[in-house]
């Protein structure tokens, strides 16, 4: 069959189950998929391309002949198991933050930094944090142009970002049920959580951390600031941000708002007079980065605000992901002058 061989590792999961249908969408040209989770949901089928497949268990042999693996199971699933992938001679793009920081690891963003993707040989490349990856598409065309110096960055995130236990202890909650399990320390049914991961010594927690190293990663910039609060609330999906960043230059606001509504991946809604801004509920289900309450910050200089807001199980990681395996196939079949056999 023509195309690639594909494997999902995590087809079960909210990313994986989103990964299968924006292959399927983008028409990732896919000739035999594997759908891959652990020992239970072996047996089960998920769907992709109008017939169900059956998900088996995560093994060396799952791996044997894959081109493409996604990599969407956590951390630990990504140490153990990435290295026999990219052994086996696939491409590995995981979701998780266990290679993200390793310095010959490219974090890709393609809007962003398509670039650091040098080179087509098997190997690991990361997909960032859903954070990280909608608010560096929005400040993209700003750091271009005129330098980031720092951001201050507060998050909205959707509980979809905690897995499947996430929005099962959210829907328990919100039926006066309690969830089976929890994916959060308190309720979060009419609740707003100030903490999202561990806490480290700095009173940080190591989502704040991963906005932090994996923006300056992205932008290849070690010296802007960012300084973020990620916070939980009681949405289902899409992550909602107020990005606050000051500029290394003077900008006029006609043309940051020009640049916006040109730069790839991005739609800009900001009419707050007829209400018009973006919303957590219209992300939903799109692919797109929405921006919008651009506005002057008067009390830092060259400061400016902005409203951030996009899809986490997409633009933040089945999507992104995808289109890190289209730049892949890109620069594979310019180097070998040829699509799979
Ligand atoms: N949710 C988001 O918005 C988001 C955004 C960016 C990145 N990510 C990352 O994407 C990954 C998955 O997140 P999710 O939200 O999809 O979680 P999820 O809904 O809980 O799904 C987890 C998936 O991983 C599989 N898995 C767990 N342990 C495994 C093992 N030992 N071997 C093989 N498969 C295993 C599960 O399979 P079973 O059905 O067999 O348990 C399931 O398919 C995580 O690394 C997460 O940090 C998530």
């Amino acid at each position: 069959m023509a195309g690639y061989t594909v494997a999902v590792v995590g087809a079960t999961g909210l990313v994986g189950r989103t990964m299968l249908q924006v292959l399927e969408e983008r028409a990732f040209p896919t000739g035999e998929l594997r759908a891959i989770a652990s020992a239970r949901s072996a047996g089960q089928d998920v769907p992709f391309q109008g017939r169900l497949h059956r998900v088996r268990e995560i093994s060396a042999d799952a791996f044997s002949g894959v081109d493409v693996a996604l990599f969407s199971a956590g951390g630990g699933t990504a140490r153990e198991w990435a290295p026999v992938a990219a052994a086996a001679g696939a491409v590995v793009i995981d979701n998780s933050s266990a290679f993200r920081m390793e310095a010959d690891v490219p974090l890709i963003v393609p809007e962003v930094n398509a670039h650091a993707l040098v080179d087509a040989a098997p190997r690991i490349i990361a997909n960032p944090n859903c954070s990280t990856i909608q608010m560096v598409v929005a400040l993209q065309p700003l750091h271009a142009r005129y330098g980031i110096r720092r951001i201050v960055v507060c998050t909205y995130q959707a509980v979809s970002g905690a897995g499947k236990k996430g929005v099962d202890q959210l829907h328990a909650e919100r039926e006066g049920k309690n969830a089976a399990v929890r994916a959060f320390p308190h309720p979060i049914a009419g609740n707003v959580l100030p903490h999202i991961a561990a806490f480290d010594d700095d009173g940080f927690t190591t989502e704040e951390r991963k906005m932090i190293e994996e923006t300056r990663k992205i932008f290849e910039d070690p010296r802007i600031l960012v300084s973020p609060t990620c916070v939980r609330v009681p949405v289902d999906t899409s992550h909602s941000e107020a990005v606050h960043v000051e500029l290394a230059a003077p900008y006029d606001l006609a043309d940051v708002r020009s640049m916006l509504e040109d730069a790839p991946g991005v739609i800009v809604i900001d009419d707050p007079e007829s209400t018009a801004y973006p919303l957590a509920m219209n992300a939903a289900g799109r692919d797109e980065v929405f921006v919008g309450r651009l506005r002057r910050d008067p009390s830092a200089e060259n400061g400016l605000i902005m409203w951030v807001v996009s899809d986490n199980l997409r633009k933040g990681a089945a999507t992104n992901a995808v289109q890190i395996a289209e730049v892949w196939k890109a620069r594979r079949e310019q180097e070998n002058g040829a699509s799979p056999a």
